[in-house]
Parts: structure tokens; sequence; C-alpha cells
């Protein structure tokens, strides 16, 4: 029974080095699998698991999280959390405390891994107090832009150097901005709620377009009054956190990979339970809702302060569909297994409005269509718009895919080598822990030949 777990502390469960996992599975195979079926859980919401512990790190009390995700991005941020001072336990499997305190400086560098949301979220907070951190990552997020929240911060009255990591953040005395936002990004958003909890006179964000809306929501539940109207988000300075108890629902961004998967292999119906449905979250669903693809959304209520449904998906006809730019906010992360379904699909997809990708985990962009060749499917980047002429049926797969060590671009590929006339290899799936450990295990349990 997890409550009754003795508490594990956070050492133990440490991300691990890349030379750990090195030793597990590294390049993966995919080989046809029809007949992929079962009802499985997903992991918990990888954004809503990085807000969690640093919301209950800033609040007052014991906050008590279930279903957190355990993957090397949400490990990183909870390491960080307790650098600053509060006190970060693991109880049992995703039961997790977090006591907040005022946050101080840490003892050493503040390590993000892989994670954009972790860095971002935890500069934003940090700000907030008169401290000073130097935050550092992998590779790949030394590479990906930090400017977007390090501008306003500064404008804020944070002091940071550069605009890269490594970045070294000096916190404290901070006032209200209005901040209007480039581009419809959560991260930014979020990193200037979580700075403006403890600035004078708050903050406000205008979105270009709706962004996730978790940080939002999950401020409110830990007691803070953050408005939202006319894409205007704010909230006033000096809002004092009270700990509560957050249900992390299941993850729709790790959902689309099972669920794909059933959609594209003849004879397949995969259930997924749990899943958060945030419309803000589910542009992919009705996507794929319009490609003619057979999805079943039965609600189940909420969980987190969010709408949850069991989804299934059947195998079935799929066409190809062109989505405008407009709705990339909202499945900003499922570019690359919606264009593993299109590269099954009747006819052209064409996606529009995909700048974004560039600065993910890698040139998403690039490594999509890359991948996609690589496996005989013809497509192409024209600017900011991928098209992708479908196969109309299996595709011939019998690529190895350079996922230059982005979670989803291995995910996605390993995905279409299980319906691809031939099998694919994807060069180094070590990239997924990161966001979905257990994922070939749990593929393999709906009948997935992935090895
Ligand atoms: C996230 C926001 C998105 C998304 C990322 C998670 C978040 O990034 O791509 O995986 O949890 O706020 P942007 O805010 O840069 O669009």
């Amino acid at each position: 029974m997890i409550l009754n777990q003795e508490p594990v502390i956070l050492d133990d469960l440490a991300p691990h080095s890349a030379d750990a996992i090195m030793k597990g599975e590294d390049r993966l195979e995919a080989i046809a699998s029809p007949n992929l079926n079962g009802d499985i859980s997903i992991p918990g919401d990888k954004s809503m698991s990085h807000r969690a512990l640093i919301s209950g790190g800033l609040a007052e009390g014991k906050t008590i999280i279930f279903g957190l995700l355990e993957s090397e991005d949400v490990l990183h941020t909870a390491a960080a959390v307790r650098a600053f001072g509060p006190a970060v336990e693991r109880v049992g499997e995703g039961h997790w405390t977090v006591i907040g305190t005022r946050w101080h400086s840490p003892a050493t560098d503040v390590d993000c891994g892989n994670s954009g949301t972790g860095a971002r979220l935890l500069i934003g907070a940090a700000a907030g107090f008169p401290l000073e951190a130097r935050f550092v990552g992998d590779t790949s997020l030394s590479r990906r832009p930090m400017g977007r929240i390090l501008e306003p911060l500064r404008r804020m009255g944070a002091v940071a150097n550069g605009d890269f990591l490594p970045v070294t953040v000096r916190g404290g005395q901070l006032r209200r901005i209005r901040h209007v936002n480039a581009s419809a990004s959560a991260q930014v958003k979020s990193a200037l709620l979580l700075a403006g909890l403890h600035s004078d006179g708050g903050v406000e964000i205008i979105e270009p377009a709706a962004s996730r809306d978790h940080s939002e929501t999950m401020l409110r539940a830990f007691g803070c009054d953050v408005k939202a109207a006319d894409g205007a988000i704010s909230l006033d300075g000096g809002c004092r956190l009270t700990a509560t108890s957050i249900h992390i629902p299941g993850d729709p961004s790790s959902a689309a990979f099972p669920l794909v998967a059933a959609l594209i292999s003849p004879g397949s119906n995969v259930r997924a339970r749990s899943v958060m449905i945030n419309p803000l979250r589910a542009g992919l669903f009705d996507t794929l809702r319009a490609m003619g693809a057979r999805l079943d959304v039965a609600p189940r209520g909420r969980r987190g302060g969010e709408a949850v449904a069991d989804i299934t998906a059947a195998y079935g006809a799929l066409q190809g569909v062109e989505v405008p730019a407009e709705r990339a906010p909202s499945m900003i992360d499922e570019y690359p297994i919606l264009a593993v379904a299109a590269a099954f699909a009747s006819g052209r997809t064409i996606l529009h409005g995909l700048g974004e990708l560039r600065v993910k985990e890698c040139d998403r962009l690039a490594a999509i269509v890359q991948g996609l060749r690589a496996c005989g499917v013809d497509a192409t980047e024209e600017g900011d718009t991928l098209i992708i002429v479908g196969a109309d049926g299996p595709p011939p797969g019998g690529g190895s895919v350079e996922t230059h060590g982005d979670h989803r671009i291995a995910m996605s590929f390993l995905v279409l080598g299980l319906a691809s006339r031939s099998p694919v290899t994807v060069d180094s799936a070590t990239s997924i822990a990161t966001s979905f450990p257990g994922f070939a295990q749990l593929m393999r349990t709906i009948g997935a030949n992935i090895a």
C-alpha cells in the first residue's frame, strides 16, 4: 500500500546519467505488429508534474501529489526545487510530498537536464527571491532560447547574463510588467506568473493565442487569484500559496503514441485510461477525427482540476488533412506523431505554422522530414509548413532514423515501424526516459514488437 511506504529520499531517484541509461535500451527496432490490443494506464502529465512540484515548493504547508510523472525531466525539477530549500520527498510510486519555504541560493548549479519547461519555470520561480542561482542543462537544452523569458524577467528587475544556458540569475525585488508574448508559449507565460507571485504589483501577460493553462489552474488550486480575460492573464503581487493535494491525470501527449499505433495497425483496438482532455491540449485528437480516425472519448470526470476521459482508438482508414497554424498551440508537441499518422493516410497532409518546432528538443520540423524520408515517405518542408504525401496504407519503412536525442521523434518513428512494410530502427531510445519511462515495455503489453 503506497501510503504506508517509508519515504524514499530523492537522492535515490536522481535522474540517471546518460551512461547508466546507455547500459539499457539504446538502439531500438520496431517490427510490424498487427492486432495491438489492450487497456492501458498512461503516466502522469508532464506539464502538470513540473508545476505541481514548483508550486508546492512555493506554498506554505505540505503539498501531496499523486500520479507524478517520474521521468528524467520531472526528476530534474524535483531535485532542483529541493536545492532551493523546500523539502521534496517520494513516498511511493508517483506519490510525493513537498513542503514549501522561501527559496535560497542553491549550493551547486541547478541542472535542468533536457527540460525546457523545467528550466523556464524554475528560472521564473527563483527570480522572485533574493538569491543567486546558475542554471545548466544538457547539450540540447543549452541550445534552446532562454531570451524569451530572460528579457521580460530583466524588465521586472532580475539580473541574468546571456540568452542561453548556462545562465546565472539574481532575483528579488521584482516590479510589475505587462508582457506581450510573441508566441503562444505556456512556458513563457508560466515563468512570468511564477515570478509575478513575489513581485511588487504582480504581472500581466498578453497571449497572441491561448496556450495551455495548467499554471493558471494550478495556482488557483493553491489559492492564488489568477485572472484570465480577453487574452490577458494576470495576478497580483504578494500572492501567498497554500499547500493542497493534487491528483495528476494521464498525459495526452504520451497517450498519443499507443493511440496512433492502434489507428495505423490492422486489427487494433487500444483504450488509454484517465487521459487529460483539456481543450488547449486536444488539437491532435480533433485533427485525427478530421482524418476519419476511429476515436472514442468517454468522459471520466475531473482529476487535478482537469477533465479526463478514457480514449479508445481502433484501426481504420485515414485521409490527409490541412491543419491551420491557429491549431498549433493545442498540439505543439504532437506534430511528430501526427506526421506518422499522415504517412498512412490517403492524400496529402499540410501542416501550417510550425516555426516553434525548430526550437524544441531538436529542430523537430527537420527531424520529422528526415525521418519520414528515411522510411520512404514523401515529405517536404516549405518555410514553416510541412507537407506529407500519405501512402494510403503502410509506407515502406526500413529506415534507420536519427532521433537527434529527441524523445518524441524516437517514439513517433517506433510507432511508424509497428505498421510499416519493413522494420524501423531509431538510433537511440535513451531520450524516451525524459517523458515516458517504460514506453517500450508498455507498448509490448499491447502486442508491439519493439526490441
Ligand atoms: C509546455 C509548453 C510547450 C510544450 C512543452 C511543455 C509547458 O512549450 O512544447 O513540451 O509545460 O508549458 P512552449 O511553451 O515553448 O510552447
